[in-house]
């Protein structure tokens, strides 16, 4: 992976300025620096190698050199995206599965909130991290890690949920720069529906665990059980509790798992 053939495969697609790094700590955390200066909307930042990449809930990123897709974007978000930030985070799930679909021709699910399937294993995942000065929103920062090569998956004893890449589950090769660029024009083309009936449509129509019994667990600590129904018009997810009732769990620090 270099700059030049980034730049070529980006032709096209509005992306104001690139860094690009054979390695470095976390692309999320030059991204975050570079937002408190004069970081555009949509600047790009990737890594061959991330030596300190991180998860939610403060877990570790794997990104070993020359196998998987790590990226950031710094976003500067309009009033109107600033009224549903945390929507950022599915958006971002649902652009590199519209991605994966169009490379692969395989279906990714999308576990809520924005984990992405294959074959019900994770193959990528989503850290959105926002710059604020004061109550101002400065930037909002997205990060995105996608295993490409059968080498970027996490050892099992690494992980808490089960891991695979796009090698793995295509058996075929893939390029990791035609990859980007195709989430890339996905992101752009489906920026203007943030939050309408037709991204959270989209968004419903590749929810993992439909009809399943998850459990869920709170930021209280307290653990929720229930069957998967669907996701509302403002991005909540509903679920059918045993008594009944349905219960909205909003993005929040949302921990879902299998029962
Ligand atoms: C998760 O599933 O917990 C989120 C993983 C996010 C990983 C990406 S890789 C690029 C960016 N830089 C980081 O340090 N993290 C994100």
């Amino acid at each position: 992976m270099d700059l030049t053939t980034i730049k070529a495969h980006l032709a096209g697609i509005p992306i104001p300025e690139i860094r690009f790094f054979n390695s470095i700590t976390s692309t999320n955390d030059f991204a975050l620096a570079w937002a408190e200066t004069n970081a555009p909307d949509m600047a790009l930042i990737i890594a061959d190698e991330q030596t300190a990449g991180r998860g939610r809930f403060s877990r570790r990123w794997l990104t070993p050199p020359g196998a998987a897709l790590a990226f950031s974007l710094v976003i500067r978000p309009s009033t109107s995206e600033q009224t549903c930030l945390p929507l950022f985070s599915p958006f971002t799930g649902l652009v590199i599965s519209l991605a994966i679909e169009e490379i692969t021709q395989l279906k990714p699910q999308l576990k809520y909130p924005n984990d992405i399937l294959l074959a019900g294993k994770k193959c990528a995942g989503i850290l959105v991290e926002a710059a604020w000065q004061g109550n101002q929103l400065k930037a909002a920062v997205i990060g995105a890690g996608v295993n490409v090569m059968h080498h970027s998956t996490p050892p099992p004893g690494e992980v808490l949920f089960p891991a695979t890449s796009l090698e793995e589950e295509t058996g075929f090769p893939l390029q990791r720069e035609e990859l980007l660029a195709t989430i890339l024009r996905h992101f752009f083309s489906w920026r203007s529906r943030l939050g309408t009936d037709e991204f959270m449509a989209a968004w419903d129509q590749r929810l993992a665990f439909r009809g399943k019994t998850v459990s869920i667990s709170l930021p209280s600590g307290m653990i929720l059980s229930g069957t998967v129904q669907g996701i509302d018009q403002e991005g909540a997810l509903l679920l059918q509790l045993n008594s009944g009732d349905i219960r909205r769990i909003t993005i929040g620090d949302v921990h879902l798992r299998p029962s």
